[in-house]
């Protein structure tokens, strides 16, 4: 028996007169904002064109809609409705949800202890970010506009593993850099470096797994591991990095290092502390996963050579990212794996998401190869160090001896420390900034546990200055000023 036919509502010109009118009420369509033609409707709805537009001379006629002849019609000039909000919003969380995994709930733990999204400021020192007017758009367009032209005769899913010519570039750009030698399998492309931390973590621990971490350190790292219910090992730093002479008989499946530029605090783990580290390593089996998230802005001398390059026995996996040279927004990291590792890898990240976009795989790759990538980086020390020097400045002579400044060599961010102002006064601090529209963060969600000694009373700020102009940095240096002057002290 054939099954009766299931007749769809028929869709008036009310109906459709009422939903755009609620669309652009509520902010959906702001105004100026076109609203879609009366063919392309009538044509997506299954109804006459003119149907549709009896509704719109319905929208006309009380001044919602504009139309004109040969446009789209618009939202009306005087419509006031304020814009949807489209950027996500902090996640809300409810915590004791029974339905959800081990994993689901360990997410949430973490999730507590995060500080919220700060809104929108004028002089923002958020550790992260860089400015626009940075990025180098006319030659990222040039590569881009490159790897369009030469079209696929099929488009089909990619190796996981990432773009042949990427890992070619990346090979080739990597031995140049950081004098890493590698083969091209070795290099995994993901999406940003955090990717390949969560993918090692699902590869690498278990449940109950310990795992070495910098105290303070970089919280998506740890985040990533302790969501795989693995058990952080915190090990105290210095400026010559992790004190691996504290690792002493721990054992551990794991160890998370930022060597070139330990984050936050800046400091450059020693030759010894890398030996130690390594044979540390090999006497318990453990891997050393070694972020080098920043070495393109090393100030003062060449950057020091990589943990992976010193690994004999091939316990190092190497990532870095792009997120500091060109955009975070562009999610385009790497791996570089011992080959007892790369064929799993690449079968989590197969699981993960397939692969990266290929057209911006394939655009990095010419622009790394041809030479416009180290051109840009170049460019980009040149202001940042400016930056960098700008901010430095400012703060010397604005508080003197009141602050010291920690880790100026390298990177895009300096912590600074108050030495004479209760720590009990730094939420307030940062709060009194908040409101006159300048960003500051505290290094205190990074220090899990609480920093020794003297550091746990003071102060600490974490200040990225990649996003400010010159005069805004200085500017913000004032308005930090005025804030601390009118503390109660
Ligand atoms: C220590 C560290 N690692 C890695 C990254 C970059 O991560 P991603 O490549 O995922 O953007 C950052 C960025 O702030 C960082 O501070």
């Amino acid at each position: 028996l054939e099954e009766p036919k299931k007749r769809l509502p028929r869709i008036g010109y009310r109906t459709i007169y009422e939903d755009l009118r609620e669309a652009i009420c509520s902010g959906i369509y702001a105004k100026h904002d076109a609203i879609p033609s009366s063919r392309g409707l009538a044509e997506e709805l299954g109804v006459s064109r003119s149907t549709v537009n009896r509704a719109y001379e319905q929208l006309v006629a009380e001044g919602y809609i504009v139309v004109g002849p040969g446009t789209r019609p618009r939202v009306a000039a005087d419509i006031h409705a304020d814009r949807t909000v489209h950027q996500s919003e902090p996640v809300e969380v409810r915590s004791a949800d029974a339905e959800l995994s081990a994993f689901g709930r360990r997410l949430i733990d973490s999730h507590q202890r995060q500080r919220s999204r700060a809104p929108s400021l004028r002089i923002d020192f958020r550790y992260g970010s860089i400015a626009g007017e940075d990025f180098p758009l006319a030659n990222w367009h040039r590569s881009v506009n490159a790897v369009l032209r030469r079209r696929e005769k099929v488009l089909s899913y990619q190796d996981p593993c990432g773009s042949p010519a990427l890992r070619q570039a990346l090979q080739n750009y990597l031995w140049r850099a950081r004098l890493i030698k590698c083969s091209c399998e070795q290099i995994i492309i993901v999406n940003g470096s955090q990717q390949a931390l969560d993918l090692l973590a699902r590869i690498l621990l278990d449940p109950g797994d310990p795992f070495v971490i910098e105290n303070p350190s970089y919280a998506m790292a740890r985040n990533s591991f302790e969501a795989e219910g693995a058990k952080a090992l915190p090990i105290e730093v210095d400026e010559h990095g992790m004190m691996t002479e504290q690792l002493g008989g721990q054992r551990a499946r794991l160890a998370y290092v930022t060597p070139s530029h330990q984050y936050p605090l800046g400091g450059v783990m020693s030759i010894e502390r890398r030996m130690q580290l390594l044979s540390w390593a090999k006497r318990c089996g453990a891997w050393i996963v070694e972020d080098d998230y920043d070495h393109e802005f090393r100030y003062d001398e060449k950057p020091v050579a990589p943990l992976f390059s010193f690994s004999a026995d091939a316990r190092v996996i190497y990532i870095g990212t792009v997120s500091k040279s060109l955009s975070p927004g562009m999610r385009i990291g790497y791996a570089v794996l011992p080959h007892a590792l790369t064929g799993v890898f690449a079968l989590a990240k197969q699981l993960a998401d397939r692969h990266n976009s290929v057209l911006e795989q394939d655009a990095l790759a010419d622009f790394i190869q041809s030479g416009l990538y180290e051109r840009h980086v170049r460019r980009q020390r040149r202001k940042c160090n400016l930056r960098r020097e700008t901010l430095i400045r400012a703060l010397k002579d604005t508080f003197g001896d009141r602050v010291e400044i920690q880790g100026t060599q390298t990177g895009l961010h300096v912590v600074i420390w108050f030495r004479d102002i209760p720590i009990t006064q730094e939420a307030e601090l940062i709060e009194r900034a908040h409101t006159m529209g300048v960003g500051l963060y505290s290094i205190r969600p990074l220090c899990n546990p609480p920093l020794p000694g003297e550091r746990n009373k003071q102060i600490g700020l974490v200040m990225g200055y990649a996003s400010i102009s010159l005069t805004w940095i200085v500017e913000g240096v004032a308005l930090l000023q005025k804030v601390i002057g009118d503390l109660r002290l």
